[in-house]
């Protein structure tokens, strides 16, 4: 199991302090200005990112090192957000609704879970809201450039049209193309987006 806090506590922002080059290009299908939640936040690239345009925003993770790295990120850009420290899996997703919700790079959840996850954060998007995800796809395990070592933790396009109504999928797109995210998203890279309106 990964020590996250200890993988963030290194100076410098372990994946960048700049926002996910996939969530820049898919920003335009999250309901403006809306209520948004970013689960397995990290050191707040991307929440801080959204809040900079003027989503109201609340991002989660496990992670203590990385929320105060995250604060101080959303400070120096002068952004609100509100901060939670949670264990994805100790949240209450029935009591949970955004008008959208952000997942990048929550390759954490056991392939045993990863459908009833995506249930529930399809569940805690109010209805006309969007379901944004973005990362590694099967093939990343062979380039090695981020991202867990573990094949079943990977996305693939079938794993979210076996949960997801063809009319609810705006963006199902497996693709490669080189990351430049910190020191941990380097290189050559399978990755996928994923977009639902829910
Ligand atoms: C690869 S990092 C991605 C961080 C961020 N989304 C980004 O793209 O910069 C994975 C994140 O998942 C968080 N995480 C891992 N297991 C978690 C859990 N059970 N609950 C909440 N967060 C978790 C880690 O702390 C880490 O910040």
């Amino acid at each position: 199991m990964v020590d996250w806090d200890e993988r963030f506590s290194i100076e410098d922002y372990l994946f960048g302090a700049e926002p996910a080059q996939a969530l820049v290009n898919l920003e335009h299908y999250l309901i403006p200005q809306g209520n948004t939640l970013v689960i397995a936040d990290g050191e707040g690239r991307n929440s801080v990112y959204l809040a900079s345009k003027g989503f109201k925003v609340t991002a989660t993770d496990a992670s203590t090192v990385a929320s105060v790295k995250a604060k101080a990120l959303a400070a120096s850009r002068n952004v609100e957000v509100n901060y939670q420290v949670a264990d994805f899996f100790d949240i209450d997703w029935s009591t949970q609704q955004y008008d959208n919700i952000v997942g990048i790079f929550f390759q954490f959840v056991p392939p045993d879970k990863i459908k009833h996850v995506l249930m529930n954060l399809r569940s805690a998007t109010n209805k006309g809201g969007t379901l944004l995800i973005h990362g590694y796809t099967p093939q990343q395990i062979e380039l090695a450039t981020g991202g867990p070592k573990d094949l079943s933790l990977m996305y693939t396009k079938e794993l979210f049209e076996d949960v997801f109504e063809p009319k609810e999928i705006l963006v199902n797109k497996e693709y490669q193309m080189q990351l430049s995210e910190g020191s941990g998203h380097k290189g050559q890279s399978a990755l996928i987006d994923f977009v639902a309106k829910c």
